[in-house]
């Protein structure tokens, strides 16, 4: 019974999130919608479009097709102005050290992200060859909680479904992955992700002999 691990990207590997909002929260003032970081936590894992028609309907916005391309493009632009300077010090903690460890394993690894943005961020990290497959925004039409990035990610791994770990630091995520019939692993605030059937504050928490016991299930 083969056991395959599947991350999500930001907020998860990559120190992201906290560029997305501030992105979005640029976009927030402009469009005079009052934005925090608790309204964030609804964007998380949820696609670009998604999450501005979110922003929208937060501040009962009616907008045309051509705005919503404009803003979508802007609050990418923004993004990308963070990503550039990116650099292998926002790898989070501990990360390098779980996919060293499953990688001399053997144990395939997917990423599971609805950022469109992936493959140009792990690259940047250096991260991108731990992964035997990516599966990112640009291939799932289904945003989460939708759980079709999973389910590409698993079939793709040719691992069982219940054979299947997700890393997730998004509501949305845990939401995919336990629909998916997967093992949802929280990382981040245990109050925020309260569905999560293991929960750790970040990969400094994860030993190995807890990943050695998901792997011989
Ligand atoms: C997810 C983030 O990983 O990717 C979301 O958690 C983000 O906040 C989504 O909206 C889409 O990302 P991108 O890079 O395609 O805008
Ligand atoms: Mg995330």
């Amino acid at each position: 019974n083969k056991t395959g691990f599947i991350f999500d990207l930001d907020g998860v590997i990559v120190d992201t999130a906290k560029y997305h909002y501030l992105a979005w929260k640029k976009l927030a003032d402009e469009l005079g919608v009052e934005f925090t970081e608790e309204d964030n936590e609804r964007f998380k894992g949820v696609s670009r479009k998604r999450c501005l028609e979110i922003l929208l309907e937060m501040g009962h916005i009616d907008a045309t097709q051509q705005q919503i391309d404009a803003w979508l493009f802007e609050k990418n632009e923004d993004y990308l102005s963070y990503i550039d300077r990116m650099d292998e010090s926002e790898i989070l903690p501990d990360v390098p050290k779980v996919l060293d460890y499953l990688k001399r394993k053997k144990i395939p690894m997917a990423l599971g992200s609805a950022s469109k943005n992936a493959e140009p961020i792990l690259q940047k990290v250096s991260l991108l060859s731990y992964f035997d497959t990516i599966v990112d925004g640009n291939l799932v039409t289904r945003a989460k909680p939708d759980p079709e990035v999973f389910l590409i990610a698993g079939k793709n791994l040719g691992v069982e479904l219940e054979n299947c770990v997700v890393f997730e630091d998004a509501l949305a995520g845990i939401e995919a992955a336990n629909t998916a019939g997967m093992t949802s692993i929280g990382i981040g605030d245990p109050a925020v992700l309260l569905q999560a059937k293991y929960n750790f504050t970040d990969f400094t928490q994860i030993d190995f002999e807890f990943l050695d016991s998901l792997i011989d299930r």
